[in-house]
C-alpha cells in the first residue's frame, strides 16, 4: 500500500511538472499585442515601472542626454547628484529655495540658475547663469508627473532614497515613450517640427527656442551657405563655430535623420538671413 502511494505521488509529481513547465517553462509565442503609444495610467503604477518611466524620459523625451553625457563634457555627470545635491544645499553659493534633495532636483530641472555649478555656468556670467533651459517650458516641455519621474530615476540611479511620490490623477504624459532616432517613424513634416524633436533649441536660439549652449543661429543663413549648414549637423567637429569648444554637438544627427528631413532643416536655416 505504501508503495502503491509512492507511485501515485510520483506520477502526481511527474505529470504536475511537466504541465507546469509547458505553462511556464516554455516561452509564449502568442502575437505581441501591436504597439501603442503610451498613456500613463499612474494609478496602476509601481514605483519601480515610474523609476522605468524616468529612465525613458531622461534618454528620450527630456532631451537630458543631449547635454549630461560622458563625451564633451557639456553639462556635469548626474551619477552621483542624489549625493552631490545635499553638498549643494549646504553651498554658500546656493540661492535657491530647497530643503532636500528632492527639492533640490526639482528646482535643477525648473530653474537651472539657482545653482550653477562651477565651470559649467554661461560663457562671461562667472558661473551665475545656467545654460540649461527650463525643462518644464519650451520644446522639451515636461510636465509635473514627468518631471517626478524623472527625479525618481535621478535618486534610484545615484544610490539614495526615492522620496517622490507618484503623482495621483496627474496629467497622462502620452508622449514619453516616443522615440526620436530609429526606423519606421514618420517623417517630420517640417524643419520646425524636426528641430523640435531633436532638441536642437536645448542649445540654440533657433525656430523660437531660446538655448544657450550654442551659437545663436537665428541668422545664420546670412553667414553660411547650405553645403556647410549641412555638414556642420553631420559632422560638427568639422568646423567649430567661432568662441565655442568641439565635441558639444551631438555628433549622430546623420544616424537620426531621414535625408529629406536634413535637407528641409538645411534649407530652413539657409533661409535664416
Ligand atoms: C542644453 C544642455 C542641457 C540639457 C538639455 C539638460 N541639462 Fe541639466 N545641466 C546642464 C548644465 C550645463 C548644467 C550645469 C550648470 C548648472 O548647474 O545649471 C546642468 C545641471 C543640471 C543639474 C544640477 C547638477 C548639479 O551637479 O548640481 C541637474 C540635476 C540636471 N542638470 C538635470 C537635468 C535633467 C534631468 C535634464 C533633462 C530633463 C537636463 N538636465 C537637461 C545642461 C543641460
Ligand atoms: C547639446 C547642444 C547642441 C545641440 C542639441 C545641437 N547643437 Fe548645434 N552646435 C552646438 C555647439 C556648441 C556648436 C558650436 C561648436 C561647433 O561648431 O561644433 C554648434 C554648432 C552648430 C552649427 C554651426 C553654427 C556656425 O555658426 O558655425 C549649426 C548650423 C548647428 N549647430 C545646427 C544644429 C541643429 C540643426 C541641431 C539639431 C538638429 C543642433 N545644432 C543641435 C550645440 C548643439
Amino acid at each position: 500500500m505504501r508503495q502503491f502511494f509512492s507511485v501515485v505521488a510520483f506520477t502526481l509529481l511527474t505529470i504536475g511538472f511537466f504541465a507546469g513547465f509547458s505553462n511556464f517553462g516554455i516561452p509564449q509565442i502568442e502575437p505581441a499585442p501591436p504597439p501603442k503609444e503610451e498613456k500613463i495610467a499612474l494609478g496602476a503604477m509601481t514605483m519601480e515601472d515610474f523609476i522605468a518611466l524616468g529612465e525613458r524620459i531622461f534618454k528620450g523625451k527630456g532631451t537630458c542626454t543631449l547635454c549630461h553625457n560622458p563625451v564633451g563634457g557639456r553639462a556635469p555627470l548626474l551619477d552621483q547628484i542624489g549625493k552631490v545635491a545635499a553638498k549643494r544645499l549646504a553651498d554658500p553659493r546656493y540661492k535657491g529655495e530647497a530643503r532636500d534633495v528632492e527639492g533640490y532636483l526639482h528646482e535643477s530641472l525648473v530653474k537651472p540658475s539657482a545653482y550653477v555649478v562651477k565651470g559649467f555656468g554661461k560663457k562671461g556670467t562667472g558661473d551665475t547663469v545656467s545654460p540649461m533651459p527650463d525643462v518644464s517650458g519650451g520644446s522639451i516641455g515636461l510636465s509635473e508627473a514627468e518631471i517626478a519621474a524623472v527625479i525618481a530615476y535621478l535618486q534610484s540611479a545615484s544610490g539614495v532614497e526615492v522620496t517622490v511620490e507618484i503623482p495621483a490623477g496627474a496629467e497622462p504624459a502620452a508622449k514619453a515613450e516616443k522615440e526620436t532616432a530609429g526606423e519606421g517613424r514618420p517623417l517630420y513634416a517640417s524643419a520646425e517640427e524636426a528641430m523640435r524633436e531633436l532638441g536642437c533649441g536645448a542649445c540654440h536660439k533657433v525656430a523660437g527656442e531660446q538655448g544657450e549652449v550654442g551659437p545663436d543661429l537665428t541668422h545664420i543663413g546670412a553667414k553660411r551657405d547650405r553645403a556647410y549648414l549641412r555638414r556642420a549637423i553631420l559632422d560638427p567637429n568639422a568646423d567649430i563655430a567661432e568662441g565655442f569648444e568641439p565635441d558639444q554637438m551631438p555628433p549622430d544627427y546623420g544616424e537620426q535623420l531621414y535625408a529629406k528631413e536634413l535637407e528641409m532643416i538645411v534649407d530652413y536655416l539657409a533661409g535664416l538671413k
